[in-house]
């Protein structure tokens, strides 16, 4: 690449400045910018390093922590390797400055825990290897700086559990490494906000059942390596939903059976691989027309009268495939795509034999059905527990205790509906791999404490529709990694402000239908790592400000509000979504949201009877709103929206818009905006019924109508922010208009 000779010149001879200065364990290569200083046992960064270095290679030091900005004199470093520096630690900050790195190494080390600030300033970062870690735990957001990273591996940690959006924010990423962990849960939204992952690799897990709602967000997805898992039944219900899947990795699971229709919602796959499992055979697998390759290798295959179907399939279709048979003894060993059909009968005389005759027969049974893998289990009389799901059930079962001899592998213990009054200390031994607890509508008013003891890897706790009016932390005790707890439908009237101290690691809440009237925010000192917060349909008209936190849901719909609580938002700098819909609010005070206005992408107005919002109410909220809800209100009229720049949704349906000059910049704003609004006019009798935007009429004779008819208008705030915006394709080139010089232009 050309670069005036001067500019060359000036690094060359700034780079022999500082040539001299490399430290005396490393070395450096002057010309490539490169310096290494491998395996010295180094227990700091040297500080010698010539400035204008590129990559820089530590591996193999002692460094044990990074702290903050220790690369500060680095600025343009492309590539560094931190690999086997003991590291334990990395400081908020420590890799600030280095705006310019694309590649960095921080794998087989001993981080346990990584923060988000501890990647601060790596907006240009392409790869990141963590793995051969000891992570046990990803924050959600905390790789949310990393807008330019591309690959990120974690294999090889002690992952258990990703959490809703681990992954928010990586808007670039292509591959997620995810192997060698011990995931047993992937929560619903956890790989939500990846939206060009192309490939996934969730091999070497402890998946024992295909998280398929975690697995259908990332719908980009075009390679999945799910291989190593012990998944032991694919069917429909549980079935992957991926329309952009080509290649689709099964191997070396426990599979023992696998529905026709499991595929069914990935029409684009071309190669499946189920080599070594347990499958004795295969049905006809529908909705793949384009499945080119189908590994059937290292399976126990029954060629007889049972496989007809498959074979048949397999030949019309031409998919490649390649199981050997294991049955009958006759054919042991044979490819099955090399017999002919006639090959495949079923040797018993009978009902069998004239199946396969017709062609027509039943697939073959698993080879160990889960009836089977039931009656081997122990298992509580009344209850079902099924070894191949790990999921313990006695619902409904008019129970007045809760049982004991639950299978020790139970991952999901449902006792849903029966009566249990209050649930006792040491109510679940023996549970040291529950994740997911079911308690709804069981009549209970109280926890002991020590109810939860030994429930170590429990995640997700259902309390709802039962009679607790509180909690204690006492009770929580033993539940260290609780997530999710849900006390909807209780009699609740604050917040449970000691049981949440004991949760740390909470993350949703879900209190609503009980009687809270005041919310106190304080009562959450300590839910630190809480994101969403749900107290719909309780009875709340006053909300105190609490401590600084995460939160980023906040659904408090349905409750007795009449007005924003704008002092208690100032503490939620990452409120992304907030719902007030169904309160009495009326009208909308100046800077009603400016606290959040900058996090701000959600906001459920509607059913508010708002009759007026205020000119300043809306101040702040700008590009990152992307739904504003605002239907069945009653406003007339509309202040300035021009700032919304970024709105994928608006709802102004059932309200009576006045279509006159007041109206005449929505109307503008309107014809510029693609989006279905539902905005109509209600007066002028003329124009009753008729769209806002289409209401030409109405508006016509007002000042400033100008030339502009007809044509789509693109406010200048919308100019500014449209770069930052990302390109809203709807929107073309922006020409300034004649009217209002400076305010307004005109697209066309
Ligand atoms: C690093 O430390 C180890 C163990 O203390 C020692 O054997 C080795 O020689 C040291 N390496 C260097 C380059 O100092
Ligand atoms: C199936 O897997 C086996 C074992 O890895 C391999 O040798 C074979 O080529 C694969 N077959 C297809 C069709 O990919
Ligand atoms: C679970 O129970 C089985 C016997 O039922 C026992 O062999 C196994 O060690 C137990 N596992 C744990 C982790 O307690
Ligand atoms: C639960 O048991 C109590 C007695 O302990 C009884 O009064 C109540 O009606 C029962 N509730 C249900 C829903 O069966
Ligand atoms: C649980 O209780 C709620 C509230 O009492 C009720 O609406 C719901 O139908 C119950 N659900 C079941 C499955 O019994
Ligand atoms: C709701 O709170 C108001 C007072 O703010 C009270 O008058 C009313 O009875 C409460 N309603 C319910 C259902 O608790
Ligand atoms: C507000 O709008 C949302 C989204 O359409 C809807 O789910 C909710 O029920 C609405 N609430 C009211 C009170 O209309
Ligand atoms: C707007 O709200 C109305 C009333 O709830 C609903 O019928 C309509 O589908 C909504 N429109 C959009 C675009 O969400």
């Amino acid at each position: 690449m050309w670069r005036p000779l001067s500019f060359s010149i000036l690094l060359a001879l700034a780079w022999r400045g500082f040539a001299g200065r490399c430290p005396r364990i490393c070395v450096c290569d002057n010309i490539r910018r490169h310096v290494s200083c491998r395996r010295q046992n180094l227990t700091e960064v040297p500080v010698t390093i010539p400035q204008m270095t590129q990559r820089l290679d530590l591996q193999g030091n002692a460094l044990k922590v990074i702290p903050p900005e220790a690369f500060l004199q680095l600025p343009y470093l492309t590539h560094l390797d931190l690999r086997h520096c003991q590291l334990e630690q990395v400081a908020e900050g420590a890799f600030r400055g280095l705006g310019r790195l694309v590649y960095l190494s921080l794998a087989s080390n001993r981080l346990s825990v990584l923060y988000q600030e501890a990647l601060d300033g790596l907006g240009a970062l392409r790869q990141l290897d963590l793995e051969h870690n000891h992570l046990e735990e990803i924050r959600p957001g905390a790789f949310s700086q990393l807008g330019s990273l591309g690959r990120l591996s974690l294999a090889h940690n002690s992952l258990v559990y990703l959490p809703d959006m681990a992954f928010q924010g990586l808007l670039q990423m292509r591959w997620l490494r995810l192997s060698h962990n011990a995931l047993h849960v992937l929560a619903p939204e956890a790989l939500a906000g990846l939206p060009g992952l192309r490939r996934l690799s969730l091999d070497h897990n402890e998946l024992q059942a295909l998280p398929g709602e975690a697995l259908s967000r990332p719908d980009g997805l075009v390679q999945l390596e799910l291989g190593h898992n012990p998944l032991t039944y694919l069917g429909e219900e549980d079935g992957l939903a991926l329309s952009a899947l080509r290649d689709l990795a099964l191997d070396h699971a426990a599979l023992q059976d696998v529905g026709a229709g499991a595929f069914a919602r990935c029409p684009h796959l071309r190669s499946l691989d189920l080599q070594s499992n347990q499958l004795g055979g295969l049905p006809p697998l529908e909705g793949v027309g384009q499945l080119r390759k189908l590994n059937l290798s290292g399976n126990p295959l029954s060629c007889d009268c049972a496989a007809r179907p498959l074979w048949e399939w397999v030949a019309k279709t031409r998919v490649q495939t390649d199981g050997l048979c294991s049955e009958p003894r006759r054919l042991k060993g044979e490819a099955l795509e090399s017999l002919r059909a006639k090959d495949l009968y079923c040797r018993r005389q009978g009902d069998k034999e004239k199946e396969a005759e017709e062609g027509a027969p039943r697939p073959r049974a698993p080879t160990r059905a889960p009836e089977e893998a039931t009656a081997a289990t122990p298992c509580p009389a009344a209850c079902v527990c099924s070894a191949a799901s790990q999921h313990s059930s006695c619902e409904n079962k008019g129970l007045r205790r809760i049982p004991s001899g639950f299978p020790n592998h139970t991952q999901l213990l449902d006792l849903r509906r029966n009566n249990f009054s209050s649930i006792l200390r040491g109510s679940f031994p023996g549970l040291a791999q529950l994740v997911s607890l079911h308690l709804q509508n069981c009549s209970i008013t109280h926890l002991e404490a020590g109810a939860l003891h030994g429930l170590g890897q429990l995640v997700y706790l259902y309390l709802s529709d039962n009679q607790l009016s509180g909690l204690s932390a006492a009770a929580l005790q033993g539940a260290p990694q609780l997530r999710y707890l849900h006390l909807d439908g209780n009699h609740f009237t604050r917040l449970p402000r000691a049981a949440l101290k004991a949760l740390p690691r909470l993350f949703s809440l879900h209190l609503e239908r009980n009687a809270l009237q005041h919310l106190a925010m304080e009562d959450l000192t300590g839910a630190k790592g809480l994101h969403c917060l749900y107290v719909s349909s309780n009875n709340i008209s006053r909300v105190s400000p609490g401590p600084a936190l995460e939160l980023e849901r906040l659904h408090l719909d349905r409750n007795q509000l009449q007005t924003v609580p704008t002092a208690a938002l100032e503490a939620l700098p990452a409120l992304r979504e907030l719902h007030l819909s169904s309160n009495p609010l009326r009208l909308l005070q100046d800077k009603a949201f400016l606290p959040v206005a900058s996090s701000l992408q959600h906001l459920y107005l509607n059913g508010t009877g708002l009759q007026q919002i205020s000119p300043g109410a809306f101040a702040g909220l700008g590009p990152g709103l992307r739904s504003l809800y605002l239907e069945k209100n009653r406003l007339q009229t509309l202040p300035a929206m021009d700032s919304f720049t970024g709105l994928e949704l608006i709802n102004l349906s059932g309200n009576p818009f006045h279509c006159d000059c007041h109206l005449l910049p929505l109307h503008r704003w309107l014809a510029g905006l693609n989006l279905r609004v539902g905005a109509t006019c209600e007066f002028p009798a003329t124009a009753r019924g008729q769209k806002v935007k289409a209401a030409t009429a109405a508006f016509e004779a007002c000042p400033g109508w100008g030339t502009k008819k007809g044509k789509r208008i693109l406010p200048s705030a919308q100019r500014k922010t449209r770069k930052a915006q990302g390109k809203r394709k709807q929107l073309g080139p922006a020409k300034v208009g004649k009217a209002r010089p400076g305010k307004r232009s005109r697209h066309v």
